[in-house]
């Protein structure tokens, strides 16, 4: 156990002060928006790590805010339900000083009938800097950044990706770890549905790690077997000697028929307790993207065995990873305002 009160974390390197001025900060991304792990490089990826990082030590200690994103505005737009993405978002914002908004679907003119493109411009009219999306469709986010000309941010399109999840996800991992090559991961349960095991599955495999799916026939994407990673049915097999396991949610509202004969049966075979965990290597972490269905993926006893589970640092993390998106995209941004925009053909006008 180290100062830090975490036991099994590595030393971590001393990290420059954060900057506050944008002017001085170096890019870290190439692109303008945030879709996908899928097209970053390893530069792009351990870049944003290690701006993470830093703020980590900021969240850390008694002041939290810096005037990074000062006069910016920042738009949260979730069409689905969020707990720890949409309010780490708007902590990542409101502790670089931008303002943040967070539009309700539910009360918006979207339960009129109107469309994700038409809400989007919308908003985009009001000159947000930076917009973040989740949706359920996939494609959702890469369709609005051909449309709107702020950044934007995939907070989740469908079963497509989540790469903020797999960054936050990634810098849990590293620093208890102290990095991924050769570190054997297994991503448990319904990887059809999940956004989280895509994003996850590019970052791992590109760091280096070795990645395992573990889940039933019916619950794995019908092209797995050419994701690059080793496939297996069974819990005991899939799990015997991994370095981390990273269980995945049942998205029972993702599913249109049967996929599994039932929760009962799903927790015998495929849920995650002590029993099951004996297989993987000693001191084995266990992840878990959130929120969980405890009793189906994940027994209670793992989820909250603090010597294993790393599910609370995940949620640490999550604010500090996106505020280390928000910044990097930031320095891609004018710092003279942008002029207004002129529609398109085609698109709605509100
Ligand atoms: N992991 C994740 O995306 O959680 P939320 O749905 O609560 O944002």
């Amino acid at each position: 156990m180290d100062a830090s009160g975490l036991p099994g974390r590595r030393e971590l390197p001393i990290h420059r002060p954060l900057m506050t001025s944008p002017a001085a900060a170096e890019p870290i991304l190439k692109t303008s928006h945030l879709l996908g792990i899928e097209g970053l490089s390893v530069e792009e990826i351990t870049g944003l790590l290690d701006l993470a990082e830093r703020y980590v030590a900021l969240n850390r200690g008694a002041s939290k805010k810096i005037d990074l994103l000062k006069g910016r505005t920042l738009i949260n737009l979730f069409f689905e339900s969020s707990t720890r993405t949409q309010s780490s978002f708007e902590l990542a914002g409101k502790r670089l000083s931008a303002d943040v908004m967070n539009m309700s679907v539910k009360s918006s003119s979207v339960s009129k009938g109107e469309t994700l493109v038409d809400t989007a411009t919308t908003l985009n009219a009001m000159r947000p800097d930076m917009l973040v999306v989740r949706h359920q469709d996939s494609g959702a986010a890469e369709l609005l950044s051909h449309k709107l000309d702020c950044c934007v941010v995939n907070a989740g399109d469908g079963s497509h990706e989540h790469p903020t999840q797999a960054l936050l996800d990634a810098l849990t991992i590293r620093r208890r770890r102290g990095g991924f090559e050769g570190l054997i991961v297994a991503i448990c349960g319904d990887v059809l549905h999940s956004r989280v095991a895509r994003s996850n599955i590019h970052l791992l495999l590109m760091m280096g790690a070795r990645v395992r799916l573990v889940a039933p026939r019916t619950l794995l994407p019908a092209d797995a077997d050419r994701f690059g990673v080793e496939i297996f049915h069974d819990m005991e097999k899939g799990l015997a000697g991994v370095d981390i396991v990273m269980m995945l949610r049942l998205q029972l509202e993702r599913m249109s028929g049967a996929f599994i004969p039932s929760t009962r049966e799903y927790f015998r075979f495929y849920g995650l307790d002590h029993q099951k965990l004996k297989v993987a290597k000693p001191g084995a972490l266990v992840m878990h993207p959130g929120p969980m269905n405890r009793g189906v993926e994940i027994d209670s006893a793992v989820a909250d065995d603090i010597e294993i589970s790393v599910i609370q640092e995940q949620v640490e993390m999550g604010v500090a990873t996106r505020m280390a998106v928000l910044d990097a995209l930031s320095r891609g941004l004018a710092t003279e305002g942008r002029p207004a925009r002129v529609a398109r053909k085609g698109e709605g006008a509100p």
